[in-house]
Protein backbone atom coordinates (compact mmCIF):
# COMPACT_ATOMS: atom_id res chain seq x y z
CA UNK A 1 0.00 0.00 0.00
CA UNK A 2 1.35 3.42 -0.81
CA UNK A 3 0.06 6.53 1.45
CA UNK A 4 -0.04 10.35 1.59
CA UNK A 5 -0.36 11.80 4.51
CA UNK A 6 -1.01 14.73 3.15
CA UNK A 7 -4.28 14.24 2.45
CA UNK A 8 -7.25 15.39 4.97
CA UNK A 9 -10.81 14.48 4.74
CA UNK A 10 -12.03 18.03 4.71
CA UNK A 11 -10.23 18.63 1.39
CA UNK A 12 -11.73 15.28 0.23
CA UNK A 13 -15.30 16.94 1.15
CA UNK A 14 -14.35 20.42 -0.35
CA UNK A 15 -12.94 18.90 -3.31
CA UNK A 16 -16.18 16.75 -4.36
CA UNK A 17 -18.41 19.83 -2.80
CA UNK A 18 -16.40 22.24 -5.73
CA UNK A 19 -15.55 20.15 -8.37
CA UNK A 20 -19.04 17.66 -8.97
CA UNK A 21 -19.78 20.73 -11.19
CA UNK A 22 -16.86 20.13 -13.25
CA UNK A 23 -17.13 16.18 -13.30
CA UNK A 24 -20.76 16.56 -14.88
CA UNK A 25 -19.89 18.72 -17.41
CA UNK A 26 -16.32 17.32 -18.56
CA UNK A 27 -17.69 13.57 -18.38
CA UNK A 28 -21.17 12.72 -16.87
CA UNK A 29 -23.67 11.31 -14.53
CA UNK A 30 -21.06 8.81 -13.15
CA UNK A 31 -17.90 9.84 -11.68
CA UNK A 32 -16.34 6.88 -12.60
CA UNK A 33 -14.39 5.52 -15.32
CA UNK A 34 -15.50 4.00 -18.53
CA UNK A 35 -15.74 0.39 -19.08
CA UNK A 36 -14.92 -0.43 -23.02
CA UNK A 37 -15.63 -3.45 -24.79
CA UNK A 38 -13.64 -3.16 -27.63
CA UNK A 39 -10.19 -0.90 -25.87
CA UNK A 40 -8.19 -2.78 -28.36
CA UNK A 41 -9.84 -2.15 -31.46
CA UNK A 42 -9.79 1.73 -32.10
CA UNK A 43 -12.60 1.75 -35.07
CA UNK A 44 -15.11 0.37 -32.72
CA UNK A 45 -15.21 1.95 -29.90
CA UNK A 46 -18.14 2.73 -27.72
CA UNK A 47 -18.69 5.95 -26.53
CA UNK A 48 -17.54 7.50 -23.09
CA UNK A 49 -20.98 7.66 -21.68
CA UNK A 50 -21.99 3.80 -23.26
CA UNK A 51 -18.48 2.76 -21.53
CA UNK A 52 -19.60 4.36 -18.26
CA UNK A 53 -22.51 2.75 -18.34
CA UNK A 54 -20.62 -0.90 -19.30
CA UNK A 55 -19.09 -0.40 -15.61
CA UNK A 56 -21.86 -0.27 -13.81
CA UNK A 57 -24.10 -2.43 -15.89
CA UNK A 58 -20.82 -4.90 -15.86
CA UNK A 59 -20.39 -4.66 -12.28
CA UNK A 60 -24.30 -4.90 -11.44
CA UNK A 61 -24.43 -8.92 -12.96
CA UNK A 62 -21.10 -9.63 -11.32
CA UNK A 63 -23.18 -8.64 -7.78
CA UNK A 64 -26.34 -10.16 -9.14
CA UNK A 65 -28.41 -6.99 -8.59
CA UNK A 66 -31.92 -7.64 -9.17
CA UNK A 67 -35.72 -6.23 -8.29
CA UNK A 68 -35.20 -7.70 -4.78
CA UNK A 69 -31.69 -6.35 -3.87
CA UNK A 70 -31.23 -3.76 -1.13
CA UNK A 71 -28.22 -2.07 -2.23
CA UNK A 72 -25.81 0.45 -0.16
CA UNK A 73 -24.08 2.80 -2.62
CA UNK A 74 -20.71 3.91 -0.93
CA UNK A 75 -19.19 7.00 -2.23
CA UNK A 76 -22.58 7.33 -4.17
CA UNK A 77 -21.35 10.82 -5.99
CA UNK A 78 -24.29 12.14 -7.93
CA UNK A 79 -26.29 9.25 -7.70
CA UNK A 80 -25.02 7.77 -10.95
CA UNK A 81 -25.41 4.09 -9.74
CA UNK A 82 -28.12 3.80 -7.45
CA UNK A 83 -30.34 6.12 -10.06
CA UNK A 84 -29.80 3.89 -13.18
CA UNK A 85 -30.12 0.82 -11.48
CA UNK A 86 -33.16 1.72 -9.70
CA UNK A 87 -34.20 2.34 -12.55
CA UNK A 88 -33.06 -0.56 -14.98
CA UNK A 89 -33.26 -3.10 -12.17
CA UNK A 90 -35.81 -1.67 -10.38
CA UNK A 91 -33.86 -2.47 -6.92
CA UNK A 92 -33.44 0.03 -3.79
CA UNK A 93 -30.39 1.98 -3.05
CA UNK A 94 -29.35 3.73 -0.47
CA UNK A 95 -26.67 6.03 -1.67
CA UNK A 96 -23.53 7.65 1.19
CA UNK A 97 -21.41 10.30 0.19
CA UNK A 98 -19.58 13.07 2.57
CA UNK A 99 -20.36 15.94 -0.29
CA UNK A 100 -23.85 17.92 1.00
CA UNK A 101 -23.82 19.19 -2.31
CA UNK A 102 -23.58 15.80 -4.14
CA UNK A 103 -26.72 14.93 -1.73
CA UNK A 104 -29.05 17.14 -2.76
CA UNK A 105 -27.70 16.44 -6.74
CA UNK A 106 -28.60 13.13 -6.50
CA UNK A 107 -32.16 13.82 -4.27
CA UNK A 108 -32.96 16.20 -6.85
CA UNK A 109 -31.81 13.95 -10.39
CA UNK A 110 -33.90 10.97 -8.35
CA UNK A 111 -36.80 12.55 -7.99
CA UNK A 112 -36.92 14.23 -11.96
CA UNK A 113 -35.94 10.29 -13.55
CA UNK A 114 -39.07 8.96 -11.19
CA UNK A 115 -37.23 6.92 -8.58
CA UNK A 116 -37.35 9.06 -5.65
CA UNK A 117 -39.65 6.26 -3.82
CA UNK A 118 -36.77 3.29 -4.54
CA UNK A 119 -33.85 5.80 -3.47
CA UNK A 120 -32.72 7.54 -0.50
CA UNK A 121 -29.09 9.32 -0.57
CA UNK A 122 -27.32 10.51 2.94
CA UNK A 123 -24.58 12.91 3.41
CA UNK A 124 -22.54 10.88 5.90
CA UNK A 125 -18.86 9.75 6.13
CA UNK A 126 -18.52 6.06 5.47
CA UNK A 127 -16.22 5.34 7.70
CA UNK A 128 -18.30 6.56 10.81
CA UNK A 129 -22.18 6.03 9.59
CA UNK A 130 -23.78 2.92 11.21
CA UNK A 131 -26.27 0.70 9.30
CA UNK A 132 -28.12 -1.92 11.22
CA UNK A 133 -26.75 -5.56 10.93
CA UNK A 134 -27.69 -7.37 7.80
CA UNK A 135 -29.58 -4.66 6.12
CA UNK A 136 -28.43 -5.13 3.07
CA UNK A 137 -27.97 -7.74 0.10
CA UNK A 138 -25.08 -5.54 -1.45
CA UNK A 139 -22.38 -2.97 -0.61
CA UNK A 140 -21.62 -1.02 -3.68
CA UNK A 141 -18.72 1.17 -4.13
CA UNK A 142 -17.05 2.50 -7.02
CA UNK A 143 -14.21 4.02 -6.90
CA UNK A 144 -14.66 5.38 -3.08
CA UNK A 145 -12.65 3.18 -1.08
CA UNK A 146 -9.37 5.04 -2.21
CA UNK A 147 -10.65 8.13 -0.18
CA UNK A 148 -10.99 6.19 3.32
CA UNK A 149 -8.23 6.15 6.04
CA UNK A 150 -8.77 2.78 6.95
CA UNK A 151 -9.61 0.78 5.04
CA UNK A 152 -9.60 -2.72 6.62
CA UNK A 153 -12.16 -1.28 9.00
CA UNK A 154 -14.65 0.10 6.51
CA UNK A 155 -14.59 -3.97 5.32
CA UNK A 156 -15.14 -5.25 8.41
CA UNK A 157 -18.03 -2.74 8.98
CA UNK A 158 -19.19 -3.42 5.56
CA UNK A 159 -19.21 -7.50 6.54
CA UNK A 160 -21.49 -6.13 9.59
CA UNK A 161 -24.12 -4.44 7.24
CA UNK A 162 -24.59 -7.71 5.04
CA UNK A 163 -27.09 -10.21 5.27
CA UNK A 164 -25.47 -13.89 5.14
CA UNK A 165 -24.97 -14.89 1.16
CA UNK A 166 -24.89 -10.98 0.10
CA UNK A 167 -22.26 -9.67 -1.33
CA UNK A 168 -19.50 -6.89 -2.06
CA UNK A 169 -18.86 -4.90 -5.26
CA UNK A 170 -16.08 -2.96 -5.25
CA UNK A 171 -14.25 -0.88 -8.21
CA UNK A 172 -11.03 0.77 -6.96
CA UNK A 173 -7.91 2.05 -8.19
CA UNK A 174 -4.77 0.15 -7.41
CA UNK A 175 -1.54 0.29 -6.49
CA UNK A 176 0.63 -2.06 -9.07
CA UNK A 177 1.86 -5.35 -7.95
CA UNK A 178 4.90 -4.94 -8.95
CA UNK A 179 6.56 -1.73 -7.00
CA UNK A 180 10.01 -2.52 -8.18
CA UNK A 181 11.39 1.03 -8.44
CA UNK A 182 11.44 4.72 -7.13
CA UNK A 183 9.61 6.27 -9.82
CA UNK A 184 6.45 3.76 -9.59
CA UNK A 185 6.48 4.43 -5.94
CA UNK A 186 6.33 8.12 -6.99
CA UNK A 187 3.69 8.10 -9.59
CA UNK A 188 1.25 6.05 -7.34
CA UNK A 189 1.96 8.98 -4.72
CA UNK A 190 1.55 11.69 -7.01
CA UNK A 191 -1.77 10.74 -7.53
CA UNK A 192 -2.91 9.77 -4.38
CA UNK A 193 -2.03 13.71 -3.85
CA UNK A 194 -3.90 14.71 -6.86
CA UNK A 195 -6.89 12.96 -6.36
CA UNK A 196 -7.16 13.33 -2.47
CA UNK A 197 -6.47 9.53 -1.65
CA UNK A 198 -4.76 9.09 1.57
CA UNK A 199 -3.61 5.71 0.49
CA UNK A 200 -3.88 2.69 -2.49
CA UNK A 201 -4.12 -0.98 -1.63
CA UNK A 202 -2.97 -3.16 -4.35
CA UNK A 203 -4.99 -6.23 -5.18
CA UNK A 204 -3.45 -8.35 -2.48
CA UNK A 205 -4.26 -5.67 0.32
CA UNK A 206 -8.21 -5.72 -1.14
CA UNK A 207 -8.57 -9.34 -0.96
CA UNK A 208 -6.55 -9.45 2.09
CA UNK A 209 -9.04 -6.93 3.89
CA UNK A 210 -11.93 -8.44 2.52
CA UNK A 211 -11.13 -12.36 3.80
CA UNK A 212 -10.02 -10.82 7.12
CA UNK A 213 -13.22 -9.31 7.45
CA UNK A 214 -14.94 -12.94 6.69
CA UNK A 215 -16.07 -12.20 2.88
CA UNK A 216 -15.42 -14.95 0.10
CA UNK A 217 -13.81 -13.73 -3.05
CA UNK A 218 -15.93 -14.75 -5.97
CA UNK A 219 -14.05 -12.59 -8.42
CA UNK A 220 -11.16 -10.51 -9.09
CA UNK A 221 -10.86 -8.61 -12.38
CA UNK A 222 -8.15 -6.62 -13.61
CA UNK A 223 -9.90 -4.14 -16.28
CA UNK A 224 -7.17 -1.76 -16.35
CA UNK A 225 -6.57 -2.29 -20.44
CA UNK A 226 -10.36 -1.77 -20.67
CA UNK A 227 -10.64 1.57 -18.44
CA UNK A 228 -7.27 3.40 -19.03
CA UNK A 229 -9.00 5.08 -22.24
CA UNK A 230 -11.31 7.13 -19.48
CA UNK A 231 -8.04 9.46 -19.16
CA UNK A 232 -6.94 10.28 -22.69
CA UNK A 233 -10.84 11.42 -23.38
CA UNK A 234 -10.70 13.60 -19.73
CA UNK A 235 -7.47 15.17 -21.30
CA UNK A 236 -8.96 15.79 -24.74
CA UNK A 237 -11.84 17.48 -22.70
CA UNK A 238 -10.61 19.84 -20.64
CA UNK A 239 -8.01 21.05 -23.64
CA UNK A 240 -10.79 21.65 -25.51
CA UNK A 241 -13.06 23.47 -22.94
CA UNK A 242 -10.75 25.50 -21.27
CA UNK A 243 -12.01 23.89 -17.66
CA UNK A 244 -8.11 24.26 -16.51
CA UNK A 245 -8.74 28.39 -16.93
CA UNK A 246 -11.76 28.55 -14.82
CA UNK A 247 -10.24 25.97 -12.27
CA UNK A 248 -7.13 28.42 -11.91
CA UNK A 249 -9.64 30.84 -11.20
CA UNK A 250 -10.99 29.02 -8.45
CA UNK A 251 -8.77 27.22 -6.23
CA UNK A 252 -5.00 25.32 -6.79
CA UNK A 253 -6.25 22.02 -5.87
CA UNK A 254 -8.63 21.76 -8.70
CA UNK A 255 -5.42 22.62 -11.17
CA UNK A 256 -3.29 19.77 -9.28
CA UNK A 257 -6.21 17.60 -9.94
CA UNK A 258 -6.53 18.40 -13.27
CA UNK A 259 -3.18 18.35 -14.33
CA UNK A 260 -2.60 14.73 -12.45
CA UNK A 261 -4.63 13.21 -15.30
CA UNK A 262 -1.42 12.54 -17.56
CA UNK A 263 0.12 11.03 -14.29
CA UNK A 264 -2.53 8.61 -13.96
CA UNK A 265 -2.34 7.45 -17.16
CA UNK A 266 0.94 7.21 -17.64
CA UNK A 267 0.81 4.99 -14.01
CA UNK A 268 -1.80 2.74 -15.94
CA UNK A 269 1.01 2.62 -18.64
CA UNK A 270 4.26 1.51 -16.52
CA UNK A 271 2.16 -1.02 -14.42
CA UNK A 272 2.37 1.30 -11.22
CA UNK A 273 -1.21 1.65 -10.95
CA UNK A 274 -3.93 -0.92 -11.65
CA UNK A 275 -8.02 -1.12 -12.17
CA UNK A 276 -9.73 -3.53 -10.33
CA UNK A 277 -12.91 -4.86 -10.00
CA UNK A 278 -13.98 -7.20 -7.19
CA UNK A 279 -17.26 -9.31 -5.96
CA UNK A 280 -16.94 -11.34 -2.17
CA UNK A 281 -19.66 -13.26 -0.68
CA UNK A 282 -20.44 -12.77 3.09
CA UNK A 283 -21.05 -16.86 4.20
CA UNK A 284 -24.28 -18.38 4.79
CA UNK A 285 -23.13 -20.17 8.22
C1 LIG B 1 -14.79 9.09 -7.62
S1 LIG B 1 -16.29 9.50 -6.82
C2 LIG B 1 -17.30 8.09 -7.25
C3 LIG B 1 -18.77 8.40 -7.20
C4 LIG B 1 -19.72 7.28 -7.58
N1 LIG B 1 -19.40 6.04 -6.91
C5 LIG B 1 -19.79 7.07 -9.06
O1 LIG B 1 -19.30 6.03 -9.50
O2 LIG B 1 -20.30 7.94 -9.76
C6 LIG B 1 -15.93 9.21 -5.10
C7 LIG B 1 -17.09 9.41 -4.18
O3 LIG B 1 -16.72 9.01 -2.86
C8 LIG B 1 -17.28 9.94 -1.94
N2 LIG B 1 -16.49 9.88 -0.69
C9 LIG B 1 -15.19 10.10 -0.50
N3 LIG B 1 -14.85 9.88 0.78
C10 LIG B 1 -15.98 9.52 1.43
C11 LIG B 1 -16.30 9.16 2.76
N4 LIG B 1 -15.39 9.13 3.72
N5 LIG B 1 -17.59 8.86 3.05
C12 LIG B 1 -18.55 8.88 2.10
N6 LIG B 1 -18.31 9.20 0.81
C13 LIG B 1 -17.04 9.52 0.47
C14 LIG B 1 -17.20 11.27 -2.66
O4 LIG B 1 -18.09 12.21 -2.10
C15 LIG B 1 -17.61 10.83 -4.07
O5 LIG B 1 -19.01 10.81 -4.14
Amino acid sequence: MIECTAVQKSVVRWHYDLSTVFYRMLWGPHIHHGLWQNAEHAQRLESPGKAQVQLTETLADLAGVSEQTKLADIGCGMGGSSIHLARTRHCRATGVTISPLQRRWAATIAMLKGVRSRTQFICADAEEIAFDHASFDVVWSIECTEHLFDKPAFFRKAYDWLKPGGRMAICAWLAGENLDNADKEQQVYDVCEGFFCPSLGSAEDYIGWMRDAGMQITGWHDWTRRVERTWDVCEQRVRRTGVRWLAKAIDQDTVMFLDRFRTLRDAYTTGAMQYGCFVAEKPTL
